[in-house]
C-alpha cells in the first residue's frame, strides 16, 4: 500500500483513509477501519463502487473495452491459445510449457468419466429439467464422491478438485442434454481433445460414426476461452463468498452456477436468442423491441446489451461478431437471426437512450447465436457459459483461499425496520 491518503470529514470529525493503488484501473479508499473508528458503514447496492478483494487473475478496462487474463489480451488468447492452455494460465498464473501442457491435458483427459453412481442422480430429474439445475446439482454431488479433496488449505486437494471440475463438466452437460432428448449417454473418448470430446458426447449416437468438424471444435474452444474469467462478476463473487466460509470448491462452484443462471447474468445468452426469434416472428420489427426496452414503465431490458463495467463495446462481443458469419456460413445455417441481431444492434446504437447510457452489446449478445450455429439448443447456452467460466471461478476461489488477508464474507446493513417494540 502506498502512502497516499484521503480525508473523510463529517460532523465535527475527520478521519484519514489509506489509499490502495491498483497496478491498473481502480484505486481504492481502504475503509477496513471505518466502522471501528466512526461507527459508520458504507452503503453501495450491487457493489457498483466497492472492491471486495484485490485480485491478479483478470483485468477489465471498461472505458477502453479491454479484457486481459493474467495480463494477456483476450484477442491474443482467442487467436493463439486453446481453452486448456487458458485454464492452466488462470490457475497457475503463467502459460504452460509444452511439457506442462501435455501433463495437464493428460490429467484432464483421464478424469472426464463420471462415477457410474452419478448417473442415478440424473434419473431423479424430469425430462424437462433445465440443464443448469442439473449442472449445479451434479457439481454439488461431486463433493460427495471426493470427500478427501475438500480442504481449501491443502494445495493437492485444491488442484485435484479443480482438475475434476474442468474434466467432468462437459460430461455432465452432455449427459443432461442426452437425457432431455431421450438419447443414450455417450461416454467420453480419450483420443479426442477437450472441445471435440464435448461435441462428440453431445451429438454422437452409438449406432453410427460421428465425425467432429475441426472448425466447429475450434469455434467452441474460442467461445470457451472468451468466457473463462471476468473479474468479480456476480457468479465469481458468489463463488468467492461461498468459499470464504472455507466451503469446498465443488459446492462453491455450484453456488456460482446458480448465480450465473439468472437472466441478468449468464442466462442472457438464452434470452437474446429467444428475443431474436420473437423479433423474427414479428417481421423483424427491431424498432418495436428497442422502444420496449427504453420504456420506463416496462421492466423489459434488451438482453445482451449493457454492462456494469463496460462503457464501451465488450471486446468479447467484438471477437464473436467478427467470426459469427464464418461459423454460421460453414455450418450452412442460413441464419436470419444474425441479420436481425446486426439490425437490432444498429437500431439501438443509433438511439440516444443507449448511447447516452453507454449501453453496448456484451458477450451474451452474439454468443447465443454462435452456440446455436454450432448445434447447441437454446437451453444449453448458459451451461456452455458455465463450462467456459469454470477455470475463472476455480482460479479466483484458489486466489481467495491463499490470500492471508481473506476473511469470511459478512457484509453489514443499514437497518430500516421497526424500532424495538414489545408484543401486546
Ligand atoms: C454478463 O459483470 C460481468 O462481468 C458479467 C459478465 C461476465 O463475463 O461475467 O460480463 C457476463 O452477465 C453480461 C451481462 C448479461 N446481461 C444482460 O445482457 C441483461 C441485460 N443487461 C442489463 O440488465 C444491465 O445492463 C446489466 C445487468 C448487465 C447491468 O446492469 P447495471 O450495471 O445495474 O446497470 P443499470 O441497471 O444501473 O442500468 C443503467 C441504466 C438504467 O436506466 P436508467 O435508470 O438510467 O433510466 O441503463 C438501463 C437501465 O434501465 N439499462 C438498460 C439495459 N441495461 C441497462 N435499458 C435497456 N436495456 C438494457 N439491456
Amino acid at each position: 500500500m502506498g502512502d497516499r491518503t484521503a480525508r473523510l470529514i463529517f460532523d465535527d470529525r475527520e478521519i484519514v483513509l489509506p489509499i490502495v493503488e491498483g497496478v491498473e484501473g481502480n484505486h481504492g479508499f481502504d475503509i477496513s477501519r471505518l466502522r471501528a473508528d466512526t461507527g459508520y458503514v458504507t452503503l453501495d447496492y450491487g457493489f457498483a463502487n466497492t472492491a471486495g478483494t484485490s485480485s491478479a487473475v483478470s483485468f477489465v478496462d471498461g472505458t477502453a473495452g479491454e479484457l486481459r487474463y493474467r495480463g494477456y489480451p483476450i484477442e491474443q488468447l482467442a487467436a493463439k491459445s486453446t481453452f486448456l492452455e487458458v485454464a492452466y494460465l488462470l490457475f497457475h498464473g503463467e502459460m504452460p510449457t509444452p511439457e506442462q501442457l501435455k501433463t495437464y491435458t493428460a490429467s484432464i483427459t483421464h478424469h472426464t468419466l463420471l462415477n457410474e453412481e452419478m448417473k442415478r442422480l440424473f434419473d431423479a430429474f424430469p425430462k424437462s429439467a433445465h440443464p443448469m439445475a442439473i449442472l449445479a446439482s451434479a457439481t454439488n454431488a461431486m463433493a460427495t464422491f471426493y470427500p478427501d479433496f475438500h480442504n481449501p488449505r491443502d494445495p493437492y486437494a485444491v488442484e485435484q478438485s479443480a482438475l475434476r471440475l474442468v474434466a467432468k463438466l462437459p460430461t455432465v452437460a452432455a449427459l443432461a442434454y442426452k437425457k432431455s432428448i431421450g438419447q443414450p449417454y455417450i461416454y467420453p473418448r480419450n483420443d479426442l481433445d477437450y472441445a471435440a470430446n464435448f461435441l462428440h458426447m453431445m451429438f454422437a449416437l452409438p449406432v453410427e460414426e460421428y465425425q467432429v468438424d475441426p472448425v466447429v471444435a475450434r469455434a467452441l474452444d474460442v467461445l470457451l476461452i472468451l468466457h473463462a474469467d471476468h473479474e468479480q462478476n456476480c457468479s465469481t463473487s458468489t463463488v468467492r463468498l461461498a468459499g470464504s466460509s472455507q466451503a469446498n470448491l465443488f459446492t462453491s462452484v455450484a453456488a456460482g452456477m446458480s448465480a450465473l443462471w439468472g437472466p441478468l447474468h449468464g442466462g442472457a445468452n438464452q434470452e437474446v436468442v429467444e428475443t431474436l426469434e420473437r423479433i423474427h416472428a414479428d417481421g423483424g420489427n427491431t424498432a418495436k423491441w428497442v422502444a420496449k426496452a427504453k420504456d420506463p414503465n416496462d421492466p423489459y431490458r434488451l438482453p445482451g446489451f449493457g454492462h456494469r463495467v463496460y462503457r464501451n463495446y465488450d471486446p468479447r462481443a467484438k471477437i464473436l461478431k467478427s467470426f459469427a458469419y464464418e461459423v454460421i456460413e460453414r455450418m450452412g445455417a442460413n441464419d436470419p437471426l444474425l441479420d436481425i441481431a446486426l439490425k437490432l444492434e444498429e437500431t439501438a446504437l443509433a438511439d440516444d437512450y443507449f448511447v447516452s447510457r453507454r449501453l453496448y452489446p456484451n458477450v451474451d449478445f452474439y454468443s447465443g447465436l454462435m452456440f446455436q450455429a454450432l448445434g447447441f439448443p437454446v437451453h444449453m447456452f448458459t451451461v456452455l457459459f458455465a463450462i467456459g467460466r469454470l477455470p475463472g471461478w476455480v482460479a479466483q476461489w484458489k486466489e481467495m483461499s491463499e490470500d492471508e488477508e481473506n476473511k469470511i464474507g459478512r457484509p453489514r446493513q443499514i437497518y430500516t425496520g421497526h424500532p424495538k417494540r414489545d408484543l401486546p
